[in-house]
């Protein structure tokens, strides 16, 4: 059932564009919850884990935004340990790929005493459909790669339905109609990642770095490198760099900078003469005319000029899975199989 392909985890990469086009379809039904829930909701709350814990990341910079209501992220294997005052004007939103994440549905049992609770979640009949007040079905279909990949594009484009229909902003909705052609095109440049992924593999240590909106992506890249090709890597808020990481950048080490254009761009580059002026190499994902990033990255990645910052966590992902993908194929893993790590996470 790879369909041609070498693994499921890029056959899965390559379906991103239909994963978000279905997930579009769900606008409605969307609407229909935010009809029924935004009467007197104060406050957003997110609980989640691993990759849909950065999904969720980017669901508090979108609705706080567009929104402006008030949202917390939290780690399901954290939420026993904080206060977290949830009432009943708060909306707790679940985000879950496999639905049986054992640490989210405890901490679903918990908000279901107090508040409104949602899942986003991509298994249907899963634990969490079940128990959670409203449901918002991502349509990425069954995902095999143990590296979350379709899903993520596929929960994304869920929270910016939500942030969107929320915040009644028809811009963000007709900008997130052209997402699967953007995607489709950032996969156009797969041998030239693949070509780069070589030259990478040498590496032992990775930093990924964004601002704003870009955060979460640089977590995620780093999240699908360890996972995957058993590098370490880490994403960085790019602002934190000199808050102690900077002491790790040296000659040759590998920093993605994830840098969209838009308000964060100036400051990012500012970071990416930091890193690069001690001697790292600099990967950078930017827009295909920003002649600046050319001139100062080692190697770019070119994403086509019309994302921007806000809608970039949608398309800029797909490069950071490829360069994991491909690193794990140069360094003789199995990308579907990572050691140590399951598809569905059922203990705490
Ligand atoms: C990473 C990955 C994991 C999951 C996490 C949560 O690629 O797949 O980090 O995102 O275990 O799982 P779900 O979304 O099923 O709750």
């Amino acid at each position: 059932e790879k369909e041609g392909y070498n693994h499921f985890m890029i056959k899965e990469i390559n379906e991103q564009a239909t994963s978000v086009r279905n997930t579009l379809t769900q606008r409605e039904h969307i609407q229909e919850i935010i009809d029924d829930i935004d009467e007197g909701i104060q406050r957003i709350c997110f609980v989640a884990c691993g990759t849909s814990y950065h999904a969720s990341l980017t669901g508090k910079y979108l609705i706080e935004s567009l929104a402006g209501i008030p949202t917390d992220v939290i780690l399901a294997s954290e939420f026993k340990y904080s206060a977290n005052t949830l009432n009943d004007k708060t909306l707790v939103i679940f985000i879950s790929q496999s639905g049986e994440t054992a640490d989210s549905l405890k901490a679903l049992d918990v908000a279901n005493e107090t508040s409104k609770t949602l899942g986003i979640v991509n298994v249907a009949g899963s634990s969490i459909t079940r128990r959670a007040e409203y449901v918002i079905q991502t349509q990425a279909g069954p995902e095999i790669g143990v590296a979350a990949t379709k899903t993520y594009v596929a929960q994304l484009t869920s929270i910016y339905l939500f942030a969107a229909l929320l915040a009644k902003n028809t811009e963000l909705l007709e900008e997130l109609e052209k997402v699967p052609d953007f995607i489709d095109e950032a996969l156009e440049d797969i041998d030239f990642i693949k070509e780069i992924s070589k030259r990478y593999n040498y590496a032992r240590d990775f930093f990924y770095l964004g601002r704003g909106y870009s955060y979460p992506t640089a977590l995620e890249g780093a999240l699908k490198l360890k996972e995957i090709t058993y590098i370490h890597g880490e994403g960085y808020a790019a602002g934190e760099l000199k808050h102690g990481p900077l002491a790790l950048i040296d000659e040759g080490i590998p920093v993605v900078v994830i840098a969209p254009p838009g308000d964060s761009h100036r400051k990012t580059m500012s970071n990416l003469e930091e890193v690069k002026s001690r001697g790292a190499n600099v990967l950078a994902i930017g827009s295909a005319d920003d002649d600046a990033l050319k001139t100062k990255a080692d190697d770019i990645i070119t994403i086509n000029p019309e994302v921007n910052e806000i809608i970039a966590p949608l398309v800029y992902v797909v490069p950071l899975q490829l360069i994991a993908y491909y690193i794990t194929l140069e360094k003789g893993h199995d990308p579907d199989k990572p050691k140590n790590l399951a598809k569905c996470v059922t203990v705490e």
